[in-house]
């Protein structure tokens, strides 16, 4: 069995900031399903948030007034405690990660260059080119090698082992050995990345399935505010891949079959750069409406942007429309669509990112602390990784020093490892006859319809209806390759499962959240409902489907008000 203190379950940059903090005072590991730098962080382009007042525009900027502009975004539904705590740690944060080697694209002073987001009162995205992510990743990534942070990769994390009140560690399957492995520790940080593979239409890597959302829900770990998913105005047609909002940032256009530039009707004194909510459903009532192109997308024009700015500024995107679509910016407009894009709800956690269960914390998008409320502002998601990864990396390590015992869940480990074992048997030699590639296909395509960026009623039960269906066929899903080396059809199945029941707390909280806020959108409910709404949704596991029921939203300095942009 293995046996670390701390075990970090994820390599992206919530993960490794983790890490980071943990390893010097406790011993921590890393567990990952792909290498680091391979991790879905490396996708993130535009931006990172922080009110340095770099850019001469943003000379007035604070972190006050950065809290302002994410609760506005979160359309009031982010606790605000956490708000402040994230923008006031934002400065140290990214001079920190600085100091660490991050190449940031730089002002003719040498300071880190800041561009205009979505949603933001002020230019505060601090950039590296479009590549942030990736340039974030590889830095946080050579600090853990300086460090020594011992790495687990290859694997799949199939089950967490919780006895009481306490977390114990997890299961894994080893994807080179094909043997399914004990982990024991005294804290585990899950720190995976989102579910954005239960939706079509998603700008998330392959890996990005949910896993720790669904092994915390299924072991007894509430989820939070599941329904507001984020659909980015931007991805490319066909592939969803991401074309960065920072392309809007720089000053590019949307543009519809009538040439028009039609943000001016639905968010005038920002144009292109209003929140993302209100930006994808723009873009979808043009395609509804019928000014889209081929009925299926607008154009993101960056031509009046220059050759020069777009090689220096966006070349990361240029390559991308260029290899997918075969189109070059500098020439013509690129053909967008929304996407999904980011999960603003997750595990439940307190600021420290600690869970109900002692020794369990989660931290970046598959959790929920909660910062983004009903929609996220871009360029907070790294800025949520890097603050909140320090953040419960400390706290896991406070906890583990401060706990007497040590090595206590051996039993219950081995009891969760043979309860996988037989699970696994069970899904290898079972003759079922259904595809569980089918299911995964039905299940995205019916989420993206039925509980997409325009909601209501009875699409959603059907959706719900539909979860159900698939969940009844995959109890007779056959496992076609018995091998156990690199087997993706079993890794697949597996993850399945998991994407299934987290589908069901997103759908059934969407049902039961009658108004509009944010990225919840309802065609039947249209206005904010503050009086019964403003509350956090908490969906807890049982075998019949996701429970429901809700938790106070704290406020401190705003309160709600109309969303003007
Ligand atoms: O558009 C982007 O570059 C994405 C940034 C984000 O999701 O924060």
């Amino acid at each position: 069995m293995h046996y670390h203190k701390i075990l970090v379950i994820g390599g992206g940059l919530a993960g490794l900031r983790a890490a980071i903090e943990s390893s010097p005072k406790v011993d921590t590991a890393i567990i990952s399903q792909v290498h680091p730098v391979r991790s879905h962080s490396g996708a993130a382009q535009g931006g990172v948030n922080a009110p340095l007042a770099n850019n001469p525009k943003g000379k007035d900027d604070t972190w006050e007034k950065h809290a302002y502009d994410t609760t506005k975004g979160s359309d009031f539904l982010a606790d605000q405690d956490a708000v402040e705590f994230m923008t006031s740690e934002a400065g140290p944060c990214i001079y920190e990660i600085e100091h660490w080697g991050c190449p940031f694209s730089r002002t003719e002073e040498g300071k880190i260059a800041q561009r205009p987001f979505g949603g933001a009162g002020f230019p505060r995205t601090c950039f590296a080119a479009d590549k942030t992510g990736q340039y974030m990743l590889h830095t946080l990534w050579e600090w853990s090698v300086k460090l020594n942070i011992p790495l687990y990769e290859d694997r799949i994390m199939v089950d967490l082992v919780i006895e009481g009140d306490q977390c114990r560690g997890v299961i894994c399957l080893n994807m080179k050995t094909g043997e399914i492995e004990p982990f024991l520790a005294e804290a585990v940080i899950f720190a995976s990345g989102g579910s954005g593979q239960i939706y079509a239409r998603s700008t998330n890597a392959l890996i990005s399935t949910g896993s720790a959302q669904a092994a915390a829900f299924k072991r007894g770990v509430p989820l939070k505010d599941m329904e507001f998913i984020q659909f980015h105005p931007t991805s490319l047609y066909g592939t969803n891949i991401l074309m960065t909002e920072g392309a809007r940032g720089e000053g590019g256009y949307l543009i519809n079959s009538n040439g028009e530039r039609f943000m001016s009707k639905y968010a005038p004194n920002v144009m292109e750069l209003g929140p993302r909510d209100i930006v994808s459903r723009s873009i979808q009532t043009e395609i509804n409406e019928g000014r889209g192109i081929e009925g299926q997308y607008v154009y993101l024009d960056l031509r009046h942007l220059g050759r020069e700015k777009i090689l220096e500024r966006l070349p990361g995107i240029r390559d991308l429309a260029m290899n997918f679509v075969g189109v070059d910016p500098i020439e013509n407009p690129v053909p967008i669509q929304p996407g999904q894009h980011y999960t603003m709800g997750g595990i439940d956690t307190t600021i420290d990112g600690a869970t109900r269960f002692k020794g369990l914390y989660a931290a970046g998008e598959c959790g929920c602390v909660s910062v983004h409320g009903a929609n996220r502002l871009g360029g907070n998601s790294l800025l949520d990784t890097v603050v909140f990864g320090k953040r419960s990396g400390a706290a896991a390590a406070e906890h583990v020093l401060a706990k007497g015992e040590e090595k206590q869940g051996e039993a219950a480990v081995m009891r969760c490892l043979r309860e996988t074992k037989e699970r696994i048997e069970t899904l290898l030699s079972r003759k079922g006859e259904e595809n569980h590639a089918d299911i995964r296909d039905e299940m995205r395509v019916s989420m993206f319809a039925k509980v997409g960026i325009f909601r209501q009623k009875d699409a959603m039960q059907e959706g719900i209806e539909k979860i159900r269906e698939l969940k009844e066929r995959y109890s007779r899903i056959a496992v076609q390759n018995k091998g156990m080396r690199y087997n993706l059809d079993l890794t697949r199945a597996l993850e399945l499962e998991g994407m299934l029941d987290v589908a069901e707390a997103i759908a059934t909280g969407a049902l039961k959240r009658e108004e509009s806020r944010g990225a919840h959108s309802r065609l039947d409910f249209k206005e904010r409902d503050d009086d019964k709404f403003l509350k956090h949704t908490i969906a807890t596991y049982t075998a019949k489907g996701a429970q429901i029921s809700y938790s106070p939203v704290t406020i401190i300095k705003y309160k709600p008000e109309a969303r003007r942009y």
